[in-house]
């Protein structure tokens, strides 16, 4: 037996609303989720919450709030919102979990008793605003630390440093000779940059009690809560049953790990997670042939109204709420306007106008309307029952072949994660259907009774097309694809149909079709509230 694809992405931090990047790399990984159980593997999908640290303490305590009581509200933000979006993950990673909180423990011991942590002072320069020690990067070209780092004071403080410096030489030989340790591969060398210039400090991996009361403890010295990356990094194994006592409920550790797909925005990449979190594991005795591949995206920037490309921002006020869009268009333009409009690995403009026009075009004109004329012929021409094909002309073997090799295309895509791709192949196909309807022209064959096999065979093709075009948008779409599905009237055996069983021929001669019903139906905008 396989073992199941594990896909996972980041956890959101819980001190402020979830934007449309947050949505993306969920509705990403989803969408990859997905399509390996399309395709007839298991898979599971693991995503959750980053609750702890000084930002959300710092958030919480800017309302009066309890911090445990601020963060589950926000998580609850987040999962309302994964839910609206047909977001469905199989595990939930709460970083206030007790049965990870016992895992992040279990491991800081581990390390501790294999001498991987030693505690030691550091004097240096501490901003009280910002509650960090600052380097000299933070100085200014005069030599003084700018406005924005309030009082600046000197200070000694005793923290626990993991030795990262003793593993650097280890990962540098892992991420030059593991090719897909980190996809897309521009990126891997953005990885291996940056280890050509490590300096090879060791990693702090506390923070003393007296500011810092929101996180975990360390086992062997309770005076100090654990550095909240520590603390978020290790949700991917702890979640995954790493270290897990027995009746926890979660995955068996050997049965799911690694990683797949590990799916992180590009500026988590360097250092947190191709740096601390691979030499954790690696110090934790995980080995080489188990590490976590690293899928890292780009991001999704604002087009501002001077045709720049802008930094989504809560100061720049050009945040996109992905519920707003959500209420307006329906999950699933927003998941294919996401999943269309972005090569994995590069950034994007978000431009509202377009997930419209995308919406009206690609959805409702190409798709929709394909769905809707396949649909009425059979019921008018057909009785609603898909005919066999009768002999093929030049223009019919076509668009019979185009199911092949669209699937390879297709497949191609998403192995390698790219739905962008994947929808391109798939979207060229649902336009071969309508241009060959035009051609072809069913309506005028109708019209002819000793055109009766032609047109037996023109509905078929497409409806027989539309079939496969239904299996293979669900993994984007999976809202409208059901609703396809169901207007086709699939049996549950044909929707169960696998990428591995795809073939010409779903729907035996004499398969029962539905009436069609606007999969996509005309949003009037100015009726509603427009989207920023
Ligand atoms: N909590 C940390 C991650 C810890 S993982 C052990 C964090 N949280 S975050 O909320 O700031 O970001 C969560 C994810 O959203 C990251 O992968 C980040 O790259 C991604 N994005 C945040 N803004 C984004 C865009 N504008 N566009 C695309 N993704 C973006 O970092």
């Amino acid at each position: 037996m396989n073992k199941p694809f594990y896909v996972t992405t980041a956890i959101d931090y819980t001190n402020g609303s979830p934007h449309i990047g947050h949505a993306y790399e969920k509705i990403l990984a989803d969408t990859i989720t997905r399509y390996q159980r399309l395709s007839g593997r298991e898979a599971y999908f693991l995503t959750g919450v980053d609750q702890h640290g000084q930002k959300v303490q710092q958030s919480a305590e800017k309302q009066g709030r309890d911090p445990a009581e601020y963060a589950d509200t926000i998580a609850g933000e987040f999962i309302a919102l994964w839910d609206k979006l047909n977001v469905r993950y199989d595990g939930w990673a709460a970083t206030t979990d007790p049965r990870h909180k016992a895992c992040v423990q279990k491991a800081l011991q581990h390390l501790h008793d294999a001498g991987q942590l030693y505690k030691k002072a550091h004097r240096g320069f501490y901003s009280v605003r910002q509650e960090q020690f600052l380097t000299d990067k933070e100085r200014q070209p005069d030599g003084n630390f700018g406005p924005e780092w309030g009082e600046v004071v000197e200070l000694e403080e005793e923290n626990w440093y993991f030795k990262l410096s003793e593993h650097v030489a280890w990962l540098r030989s892992f991420a030059a000779s593991h090719e897909s340790c980190v996809i897309p591969a521009f990126r891997r060398q953005e990885l291996l940059n940056a280890l050509d210039k490590a300096e090879g400090a060791d990693l702090c991996i506390s923070r003393p009690r007296t500011r810092l009361q929101w996180g975990i403890p360390l086992p062997f010295d309770p005076e100090f809560v654990n550095y909240v990356w520590f603390d978020a990094l290790m949700n991917y194994i702890s979640f995954a049953g790493y270290l897990a006592d027995e009746n926890t409920n979660l995955p068996r550790f050997e049965d799911l790990w690694p990683a797949d797909a590990q799916i992180i925005g590009k500026d988590i990449l360097v250092p947190p997670h191709g740096v601390y979190w691979l030499i954790m594991l690696h110090a934790l005795g995980i080995p080489d042939d188990k590490m976590p591949v690293l899928l890292v995206h780009g991001w999704w920037n604002i087009r501002s109204s001077s045709g720049q490309s802008e930094k989504m921002s809560k100061s720049l006020g050009n945040v996109i709420d992905p519920a707003a869009l959500t209420a307006t268009f329906g999950p699933d333009a927003v998941r294919y306007y996401l999943m269309r409009d972005i090569a994995t690995g590069q950034d994007a403009d978000f431009i509202p106008d377009r997930l419209a026009s995308r919406y009206q075009t690609d959805l409702g004109n190409d798709l929709g309307n394909l769905a809707n004329r396949t649909l009425n012929m059979i019921g008018r021409y057909r009785s609603a029952s898909v005919p066999e094909a009768g002999p093929e002309n030049e223009d019919d073997t076509a668009l019979r072949q185009t199911a092949a090799t669209t699937l390879e295309a297709y497949r191609s895509a998403m192995d390698n994660f790219l739905p962008h791709l994947a929808l391109e192949a798939v979207w060229k196909w649902v336009a071969q259907c309508n241009q060959y309807a035009e051609r072809r022209a069913p309506w005028t064959l109708a019209k002819d009774p000793a055109k009766g096999a032609e047109l037996d065979t023109v509905l078929h093709h497409l409806a027989e097309s539309l079939a496969h075009i239904a299996l293979l948008v669900s993994p984007v779409i999976p809202g409208s694809a059901s609703g396809l599905m169901d207007q086709l009237q699939l049996t549950p055996a044909q929707r169960a149909t696998t990428l591995t069983n795809l073939q010409w021929g779903i729907l035996p001669p004499g398969h029962t079709t539905g009436k069609p019903s606007p999969l996509f139906p005309r949003i009037d905008l100015d009726a509603q509230q427009q989207p920023e």
